[in-house]
């Protein structure tokens, strides 16, 4: 049998409630077929709290070893000043993010059928967004100076390299491709000239290879409208890394809800493990409770077994969160541990 080296971050809140069930119905869909070494790593927000350490290099040099990562949600409750400055997403998340190259945050969102999307009208929404990883204002290089002062000064910077820009663009361009071929470039080249005009030139670039491809330019303030008045007209968009992260956010909720949505982080170029992850965090809210909805820590596994060269256990998942949702509406609101126990037995029968 193969085997799959994975590394497992449940992290904090209801990470670990997701993960558990994502690893149930994992186990379930690759049967006797693939063998799953796990490595948990305890890895987050209370992790920190209780040691001191968020990120070591020993760890992360273990971490960057695995075939992939499968990752919870990271960080505590935003309220929480002993966590303030976000030093575990930082320190952590985007520590892993940039450290592993992973260039490509692939998010897709799909309205399933019989899921109740908060749009009167959803139409057909099946749509990707690429959003570029590891650059833009997420680099970190801002600073500040007269602290505290009346005059204090506050930068954020945001990065864009040629090679950057480029190496997402293309990604983007490569999966219009095997897609419904249209691609919307999302940005703000009206205010942010520099960034926005070389995203601009290197779309119309990689363009010029991708004859079959109809290229589309939105703002990203127009954006939120449409993904709101008509998400049906989307197909792939490729952004940079802050638009990503919110028009994601917002993707999600249009698709039926952040606990379905699914993410990863990928370097293509297969030289770092690819990790994946719900798009949602840690939601101290609910956490405890058991009632967080592990659809989206699920999909993220199964893009993690698509990704790792295992499509049809992948596709097992798909199927079986796709019966599962189609089974929701108007029934009782169940546990986490019952959604996915009613994944798993669904993936079971297509084995
Ligand atoms: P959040 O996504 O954790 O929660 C937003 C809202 O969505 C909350 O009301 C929450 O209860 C709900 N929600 C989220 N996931 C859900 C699920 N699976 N089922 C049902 N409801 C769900 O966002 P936040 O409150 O802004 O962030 C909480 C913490 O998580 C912060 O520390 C933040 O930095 C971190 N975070 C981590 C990641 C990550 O690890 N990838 C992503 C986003 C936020
Ligand atoms: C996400 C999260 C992260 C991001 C945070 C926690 C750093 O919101 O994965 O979408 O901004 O990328
Ligand atoms: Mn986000």
């Amino acid at each position: 049998t193969r085997t799959l080296d994975l590394a497992v971050i449940p992290g904090d809140g209801i990470g670990p409630e997701v993960i558990g069930e994502a690893l149930t119905v994992m186990r379930a869909a690759v049967g006797e077929s693939l063998e799953v070494r796990e490595t948990h790593y305890p890895l987050g927000a209370s992790h920190y709290l209780a040691t001191g350490e968020i990120l070591s290099d020993d760890t992360l040099a273990a971490l960057g070893q695995h075939d992939a990562i499968l990752l919870g949600a990271v960080g505590g409750d935003p309220r929480d000043p002993t966590l303030a400055g976000g030093i575990i997403e930082r320190g952590l998340l985007l520590k892993l993010r940039f450290a592993l190259d992973h260039h490509v945050n692939l998010r897709p969102t799909r309205l399933y059928p019989g899921v109740s999307s908060p749009l009167a009208s959803p139409g057909d929404i099946d749509f990707v967004v690429v959003r570029e990883g590891t650059e833009g204002p997420y680099v970190g290089n801002g600073g500040a100076i007269r602290v505290g002062t009346p005059h204090e000064v506050a930068n954020e910077t945001s990065v864009n390299t040629a090679y950057g820009v480029e190496r997402v663009v293309r990604f983007a361009f490569a999966e219009a491709e095997r897609r419904r071929k249209k691609l919307t470039l999302v940005h703000k080249t009206n205010v942010l000239v520099h960034a926005g005009s070389l995203w601009q030139r290197t779309v119309d670039r990689v363009a010029a290879e991708h004859p079959e491809v109809r290229v589309d330019y939105l703002h990203v303030d127009a954006t939120m409208i449409f993904l709101v008045t008509d998400p049906a007209r989307f197909d792939v968009i490729v952004t940079d890394n802050l638009f990503g992260d919110i028009v994601t956010d917002l993707a999600g909720a249009v698709g039926g809800g952040i606990g379905i949505a699914a993410s990863g982080n990928l370097d293509p170029s297969g030289a770092h493990p690819s990790m994946f992850e719900p798009v949602h965090g840690s939601a101290p809210d609910i956490a405890g409770r058991g009632i967080a909805d592990p659809t989206a820590a699920i999909l993220s596994a199964a893009l993690l077994l698509r990704h790792t060269g295992h499509p049809e256990a992948a596709e097992r998942i798909e199927r079986a969160v796709e019966a599962d949702l189609a089974s929701r509406s108007g029934a009782e609101a169940r546990s986490t541990e019952a959604i996915g126990a009613s994944i798993a037995a669904a993936v079971r029968q297509y084995s």
